[in-house]
């Protein structure tokens, strides 16, 4: 099972979606500025990146890489415990706590507790900053030695399994819905 010229490698694939989680942390960092400024807090477009963050960075992309990737790099020799992998696991665990704080933030504040905006801005500048570095790690060292293990078939298999995944749902949505929530952001709040 060759890689087909018009199947992209996964790490190219987790990359671009990458791109778009990077796109979205620049959007909430600066509706983050803006509340700590006392400039507003922007609840609905708060509660809109939240539920970006929990359907397309977690459940479809962490998804693919817990999931696929890393069972795939496991298999060509790349340990779990003590090396990056783990590392990556950690921080997907450390960020889906983040992701709850911000939640609960959003809850709270809807039932009109004052000190709600100060938690969720503390728990948003945590997964912004653990995220980037995250994101830097995979595309910078992770990918590269999983391109350097995987084999030929290895990546057309992933590949494979990527386009099962992208014709699910997350929350209803499609990937390319939840992308869209991205684009919508931007759209709403420009620098
Ligand atoms: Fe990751
Ligand atoms: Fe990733």
């Amino acid at each position: 099972m060759a890689l087909e010229s018009n199947n992209e490698r996964p790490s190219t694939t987790l990359k671009k979606e990458h791109q778009v989680i990077l796109r979205t942390l620049v959007v909430l960092e600066r509706l983050v500025n803006r509340a700590d400024a006392g400039n507003g807090f922007e609840h609905q477009a708060f509660a809109k990146s939240v539920e970006f963050l929990k359907l397309f960075a977690d459940a479809c992309h962490h998804a693919k890489e817990e999931d696929l990737l890393f069972p795939a790099l496991e298999a060509r020799g790349i340990p779990r415990e003590g090396g990056p992998i783990g590392v990556m696991l950690y921080e997907h665990t450390v960020s889906r706590g983040f992701v709850i704080e911000m939640d609960h933030a959003l809850v709270a504040h809807s039932a009109g507790d004052t000190g709600a905006p100060d938690r969720f801005i503390a728990a948003a500048r945590s997964y912004i900053s653990l995220l980037r570095d995250h994101i830097n790690k995979e595309d910078n060292i992770l990918y590269m030695i999983g391109d350097n293990v995987m084999t030929e078939d290895d990546q057309a298999s992933l590949c494979s399994k990527f386009c099962e995944v992208g014709c699910k749902t997350f929350g209803g949505k499609k990937s390319e819905e939840l992308e869209r929530i991205a684009d919508e952001l931007e759209a709403a709040w420009p620098e």
